[in-house]
């Protein structure tokens, strides 16, 4: 197997000194991949030279992951303060954090998270794989007493030292100043949706000028995802010529071009594979021959505001349409 050496791989330094490289790999199969087969991805990530796994209990595979990562530490191949691992609680375990995160961490093998994240900032189950237009009875609306009850907890697990780090995932600038005003311990990082076709410049800004470290998911556009997480108005990065005349010139996937562009403009990334020679080239992509900045440029441009993880199973009853979730006029939507 080809290999990169971690030492290569940039990294973000956190306020409290902690480092994560700018690049993971991202657990999130979808219908495509069981998790036997991410955990083994996992495995030959680490191998291959990755340092940092993005994992949530969602996902379904923690468990799997777990048995690989204590077969690498007892091969020597990795040491447990050499890896930066995230996992997330889920929406239907907001009163529940501190056990979630317990279950998590029991699952996973390992004494503690280096970043545990609240996946969504609504207490709204679903089922996976659910039909998009599936409506959870119970589902409501943010409530910020609710949710600063759910940090509360976050805030409980960084003090006892079970996490490193805090943070959380699909927030909005509204709820995020409210937080940001309401917390004892500030989120060191966030996480949601970015990738060229949707740059989400405001709230990037936002974020990193309150000193918040921004992971963007779904980099590469997500090309494989159900097709019921797909609608006519969707983009598709890879496709988009500006992407692919880069990735021409310097002879890699349209994808690597994605992954280039967003450790360059500033975000740390997690693209999703299972494949060898994919999860190579992404590795290698970030290490050597940056975009120029006319690339960068022209990359800048070509922002589609296209959000493909719309979270259409979080709405509630009376909701109108996937935007409510995402405070569009800036006021939370209630
Ligand atoms: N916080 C949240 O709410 C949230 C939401 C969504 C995702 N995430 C995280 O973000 C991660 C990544 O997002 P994602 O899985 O939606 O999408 P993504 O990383 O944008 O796209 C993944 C797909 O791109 C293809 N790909 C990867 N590298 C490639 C390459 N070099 N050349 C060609 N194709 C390539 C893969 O195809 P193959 O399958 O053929 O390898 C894979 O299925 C997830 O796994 C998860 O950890 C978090």
């Amino acid at each position: 197997m080809q290999t990169i050496d971690p030492s290569k791989v940039p990294y973000k330094t956190l306020s409290n000194g902690a480092k994560i490289p700018v690049i993971g790999l991202g657990t999130f199969g979808s219908d495509n991949y069981d998790a036997e087969t991410i955990a083994q991805a996992v495995k030959m990530a680490i191998k291959m030279g990755y340092r940092h796994i993005d994992c949530a209990s969602v996902y379904g595979n923690e468990k799997e992951i777990g048995i690989v990562l204590k077969e690498l530490f007892a091969e020597g191949i990795v040491k447990r303060e050499d890896l930066w691992i995230t996992s997330k609680v889920w929406n239907d375990k907001h009163k529940e954090v501190v056990a979630s995160c317990k279950q998590t961490l029991a699952d996973l093998q390992l004494d503690y998270l280096d970043l545990y994240l609240v996946h969504w900032p609504f207490p709204n189950y679903h089922a996976p794989k659910c039909d998009v237009n599936a409506r959870q009875p119970n589902a409501v609306p943010y409530i910020h007493e609710d949710y600063m009850k759910t940090w509360a907890q976050m805030e409980s697990l960084y003090k006892c030292g079970l996490v490193k780090n805090i943070g959380t995932s699909n927030m909005t600038i509204p709820k995020m100043k409210l937080l940001l005003r309401d917390c004892k311990v500030k989120p060191s990082i966030t996480e949601m949706e970015i990738h060229p076709h949707f740059q989400q410049p405001e709230i990037y800004r936002f974020m990193k000028d309150n000193g918040i470290e921004v992971i963007g998911y779904s980099p590469i556009g997500s090309p494989k995802r159900p097709e019921r997480d797909k609608t006519p108005e969707d983009t598709v990065d890879i496709e988009d010529p500006a992407i692919v005349a880069i990735a021409e010139r310097q002879n890699v996937h349209p994808a690597v071009i994605c992954l280039k562009w967003a450790v360059q403009r500033g975000q740390i990334t997690i693209p999703f594979s299972v494949k060898e020679s994919k999860l190579f080239s992404n590795l290698k992509g970030v290490t050597e021959d940056p975009l120029t900045a006319e690339e960068m440029e022209n990359i800048s441009k070509i922002d589609k505001h296209c959000r493909l993880v719309k979270g259409q199973v979080f709405l509630w009853k009376n909701a109108k349409s996937w935007e409510d979730l995402w405070d569009l006029n800036g006021e939370i939507t209630a």
